[in-house]
């Protein structure tokens, strides 16, 4: 079956959320959830990269409509604020509230997931599209 920006991104969501998940369940023993933090951060830094500097930056040069592309990114930065908040409660060996981080991320992926991606499938050239998946392959894999 043919290979769709969709498809990928979900699969990369799926694995933002699961790390998301053992982070919350880690949150007993500070030192593991600690851990467990270091690997989300660095993941979800990677796939907002792809995001940033792959996706958008290509779609944006293909005159994709930039508003959304503004809103997406703005809520890149709300949810690193999140981390960051996170990331300093557990510096001070204190248990964080990750229930906000929780329901931006989630709503934020939800929109890639069904508006955003499939659309850029439909606007896309085969071409952009192929740039796209070795790119993020480059990314993940690399
Ligand atoms: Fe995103
Ligand atoms: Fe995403």
């Amino acid at each position: 079956m043919k290979n769709t920006i969709k498809k990928v991104m979900d699969k990369e969501h799926e694995r933002v959320e699961k790390i998301l998940e053992e982070f919350e369940n880690s949150l007993w023993n500070l030192k593991l959830a600690r851990e467990i933090f270091n690997r989300f951060d660095w993941t979800l830094e990677k796939h907002f990269f792809i995001e940033e500097k792959i996706i958008f930056t290509i779609y944006n040069s293909s005159d994709g409509e930039s508003e959304d592309l503004n809103e997406l990114v703005k809520e890149h930065k709300e949810i690193i604020w999140e981390i960051k908040k996170i990331k300093d409660n557990l510096d001070r060996g204190v248990r964080p509230s990750i229930a906000k981080l929780k329901g931006i991320h989630k709503a934020h992926s939800k929109f890639e997931d069904e508006v955003f991606y499939p659309r850029l499938d439909d606007e896309l050239s085969e071409d952009e599209k192929e740039l796209i998946f070795e790119r993020v392959e480059e990314v993940v894999r690399g």
